[in-house]
């Protein structure tokens, strides 16, 4: 049992502690929003009940789940301490200078950060040879991959670490040579959201047949057969010659996108404000939220009938 101290109890924060503590750990949990540590019991429970967890280990589980007070006592309990606040850098760093001075300098610190770049979130702090970029997905408790990457002044015994403690999870761990931004699943994630922007953008189809596209080929395809191993299967002649005469018409746009900013000029934004690309009818937000979660469960089998069960390490 590993006492865990997670900063930030929102979305990932809380679900990060129910991939913890369902494997026997302990997390305690610090947010600046009490209003976030009043609602973690709850969002605890309802994670939870949809993780399938068996009724007798319900409480087990979430009592080795608690809220933290303030970073000093965080600080005081915890042998590793997770960082899960707001994607700002700002932000990070404010939360790691005032971490470090009640930290001892060899607990590990990892950070959840998605797309900012490690070594920049080391800059605030005082040992930055602790600081390891340990990067889950939503949700947590269910998505498999947990990508770990180092930055320019980390010490690969942290490394080594945080990559035995995600992988004895139960994760699919992999592990970055070096830090980039996005590690890897957001880099290949976005680069297919800039094609799909640059698709709509040049009049080739709606939003709807985007995703029609690729949850019934690619999406079917990678969860079973990754696109490396797709490439080899194909043959790497093949896969050249389409290059040749794909890669010329791809997009390699890095500011403009057009049809984001017309739809936020409209104060379209998705979801949250009831239109995006596409309509959000009263409903769709569950159903979809419901969906991802049953078709991850649907997919994970797949995960262990073939090699990419062994990433275990570079
Ligand atoms: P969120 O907005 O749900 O939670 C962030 C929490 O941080 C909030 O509860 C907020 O009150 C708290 N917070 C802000 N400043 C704080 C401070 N100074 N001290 C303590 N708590 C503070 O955001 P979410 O989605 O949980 O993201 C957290 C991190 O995880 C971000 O770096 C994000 O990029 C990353 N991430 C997010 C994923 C997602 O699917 N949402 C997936 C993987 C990583």
């Amino acid at each position: 049992m590993t006492r865990f101290g997670i900063i930030g109890g929102g979305l990932m924060g809380h679900g990060i502690a129910v991939a913890l503590a369902l494997a026997g750990h302990r997390a305690g949990v610090f947010d600046t929003d009490p209003a976030v540590l009043v609602s973690l019991g709850d969002r605890v429970g309802s994670a939870l009940s949809r993780s399938a967890t068996p009724r007798a280990q319900v409480t087990a589980v979430s009592d080795r789940i608690v809220a933290v007070e303030s970073l000093a006592e965080l600080a005081k309990q915890s042998e590793v301490v997770v960082e899960a606040v707001s994607e700002r850098l700002a932000v990070k760093h404010d939360v790691l200078a005032a971490l470090e001075p009640h930290l001892a300098p060899d607990v590990p610190v990892w950070t959840n950060t998605s797309v900012l770049s490690i070594s920049e979130v080391a800059r605030a702090m005082l040992h930055p040879q602790r600081l390891v970029g340990v990067h889950w997905w939503n949700p947590p408790y269910l998505v498999p991959l947990v990508e770990i990457a180092p930055g320019t002044d980390t010490d690969p015994d942290f490394v080594d670490h945080a990559h035995a403690l995600i992988t004895e999870l139960g994760k699919t761990t992999v592990r970055l040579h070096r830090d980039v931004p996005g590690f890897i699943g957001n880099r290949l994630q976005f680069a297919l959201v800039r094609e799909a922007l640059h698709l709509l953008a040049e009049g080739v189809c709606e939003p709807e047949t985007i995703d029609t596209v690729v949850r019934a080929s690619v999406g079917l395809r990678w969860a079973a057969v990754g696109p490396m191993e797709n490439a080899d299967y194909i043959g790497l002649d093949l896969t050249r010659a389409i290059l040749d005469s794909l890669a010329p018409s791809l997009s390699t746009e890095t500011s403009e996108f057009p049809v984001l900013d017309r739809l936020l000029a409209q104060k379209r934004a998705g979801r949250a404000s009831g239109r995006g690309l596409l309509d959000w009818r009263a409903g769709r937000a569950e159903e979809v939220a419901a969906r991802l979660e049953a078709g991850i469960r649907h997919n994970l089998p797949a995960r262990l009938s073939g090699p990419a069960r062994h990433g275990g390490s570079h």
